[in-house]
Formats: C-alpha cells, structure tokens, sequence
C-alpha cells in the first residue's frame, strides 16, 4: 500500500474513532441549511434535500456508515474519475495526457471558454465535461454497445455491486443536456474524440445517470486507495500506476474552480457530482464518501464537503 506522504507510518485510527467521527459529522451538519439542488436537470430539483449520508471504506474492506448511507443518488460527475482510470488502463497514461490534457481548467465543469483556451483545443482535464466526453469517446469497443459494456462493468467493479442506470435521470438529461451538446459539437469540430460526438454524448450521458449509494461510492474510492484492487471483493481493477494517477487528476481538479479551497481545507483529493455526492481518499487508508442534495455555486455538495473535511481533519489523515 502507498505511504502517506506527511504522516509516515502513523497507526490507523481504531474502530470506535473511525465511528464516533463519522457520527459527529453528521450531527453536526445534518442542520445545514446552505445550499440547493442542481436544477438545471429537473430530476435533482426533486430529490429531498434533508438526504444526508456518509460511508467509509478501508482499504482492509471494512465498512462504516451513518445516515442515509445506503439511499441511492444518480452518480453524475463522480463518474468521471473511474472512467478515466478504465481508460487510462487500456490506451496508458501518455495518450491521457496528449489527447486530453491533465492541467487544472480553474474553470466550471461545464466550460466552453477551457477548451477555446486549450492551446490544442483539448479538453483540458479528464474530471470536468469536456475530458469526460472525451474519455467515454476513447475507450476502445467495436460498437457504442461494447463501451457501455465496458463502463458499466467498470464501474459495478469498482464498486463491487451491480450499479442500475436510473431511467428518469438519463431520460431528464437526454432531454436537456444542451450545454453537453455545444461541448461535443465543439470538441468534435477540433477533431479531438475518439468517436462520433452522438455516441459519445449519449454514454456520457448515460454514465451520468447510474445510481450509487455513499457506501457503494465509499468502496470505489477505496479501490483507488488501495492501489487499484478492490478490498470488499478482492478484484484488482486497474494498476496501482494508473490509482495513483487518478488520484493526482483528483487532487488537482476533483472540485472544479473551488478545488484549491478544498485541497486547502480538507487536504486530501477528492470527486463531487452534482447529485451530491462527494468522495475523498486517503492513499493506502480508507475513502470516504458523503451524500446530500444541496450544492454550492461550484456544484459541489456543502453538507458532503463540511463533513468529510472535518472526519479527515478529526482522525489526522489530511496529507497536506
Ligand atoms: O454533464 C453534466 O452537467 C452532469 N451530468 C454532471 C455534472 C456534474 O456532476 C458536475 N458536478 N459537480
């Protein structure tokens, strides 16, 4: 396992203190009340925002929760690490880097402005729009079939359970999704994706939709911990190389514009999506995800980001 880069061989915090944190927490911020919905797809805006829970997962394979741990929440942005690190498994890290570019935007998720800015009009990075199209346009299959094959099975391995598409939200997106429409256009008229933009858009689209519960987001973080191998089910889903990889892109740019507030606060790399789940990792320990409505006006949830800041804080396992 990967040490930690400023805490050495401290020992891991014992059973009681994983669980007495992670109640804290959610005592402390079930009450917030700053925040709203993603509304720019209608399905979020009527998710109930009082949903609030957390899962840690270590890379021992042991299991904690609190609250609404196991309410399943559509997996948005969250999806876009595990993609990445499929396809950086199966093309290499360099091809990443070429055809997509792995620099922080210090954009929105959904900018356009990135990737006129891009001196290749590349996406820029893996973790917003942009470099997800790109990177579900990349994986190679035969056929648009094959690839959500593909991405489906990644991500119910890195989660070791079988993740559904919620049919409402891939409909609600299917039907709205005109920003992602103007970014494929675009990235399609620099000629950067691997296949046609249709294609592309709708498994992204797709991805976005699956359903995940905080403990199921927990288990794919700590397969990243953990070097690449699941720790619940023992499956070695992508290389230790590509883990860590996947972790940097994380650290770098897992919360978009706000991700350097969140390094500084929480120190540890972390994903958001805007269902609003959140999950962060702590190399070689544990991950631990969080899930509730309510989003910040970077998209990222407030009651997810305080508590899984303040855990990691709590148990000393920030590395920076
Ligand atoms: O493409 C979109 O806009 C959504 N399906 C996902 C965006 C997202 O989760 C950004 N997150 N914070």
């Amino acid at each position: 396992t990967a040490a930690r880069p400023s805490q050495g061989d401290e020992a891991m915090p014992t059973e009681t203190e994983i669980q007495q944190a992670l109640q804290k927490a959610h005592q402390q911020f079930r009450g917030t009340k700053e925040g709203k919905n993603a509304d720019y797809i209608p399905y979020l805006a009527t998710v109930n925002p009082n949903l609030f829970g957390l899962a840690l997962v270590t890379v021992e394979g042991k299991v904690y929760t609190v609250g609404d741990a196991t309410s399943p929440f559509p997996i948005e942005s969250l999806s876009k690490p595990f993609t990445l690190a499929r396809l950086m498994d199966e093309v290499g890290a360099k091809k990443v880097e070429d055809k997509i570019g792995v620099d922080a935007t210090g954009q929105p998720f959904n900018s356009i402005v990135a990737i006129e800015m891009n001196e290749d009009h590349r996406a820029g990075n893996p973790l917003v729009n942009a470099g997800a199209i790109t990177s579900v346009s990349m994986i190679p299959a035969a056929t648009p079939e094959a690839r959500w094959k593909k991405l489906s099975d990644n991500f119910n391995d890195f989660a070791g359970a079988d993740l559904p598409v919620n049919q409402e939200v891939y409909k609600s997106e299917t039907e709205t999704n005109t920003r992602n429409q103007s970014i494929s256009a675009l990235l399609d008229s620099y000629k950067v994706l691997g296949s046609p933009r249709e294609q592309a858009l709708d498994l992204y689209t797709r991805q976005c939709s699956v359903n995940v519960t905080a403990t199921q987001l927990a288990t794919m973080g700590a397969t990243l911990a953990n070097g690449g191998t699941n720790p619940v089910t023992g499956k070695k889903v992508v290389s230790p190389d590509t883990a860590r990889r996947t972790l940097a892109l994380m650290a770098t740019n897992g919360l978009y514009e706000s991700t350097g507030e969140w390094l500084y606060q929480a120190g540890v790399p972390a994903k958001s999506g805007v269902g609003g789940g959140i999950v962060a990792v702590v190399p070689g320990r544990y991950a631990i995800a969080a899930f509730s409505p309510p989003l910040d006006k970077a998209g990222n949830s407030v009651r997810s980001q305080r508590a899984i800041s303040q855990v990691v804080n709590s148990l000393g396992d920030n590395l920076y």
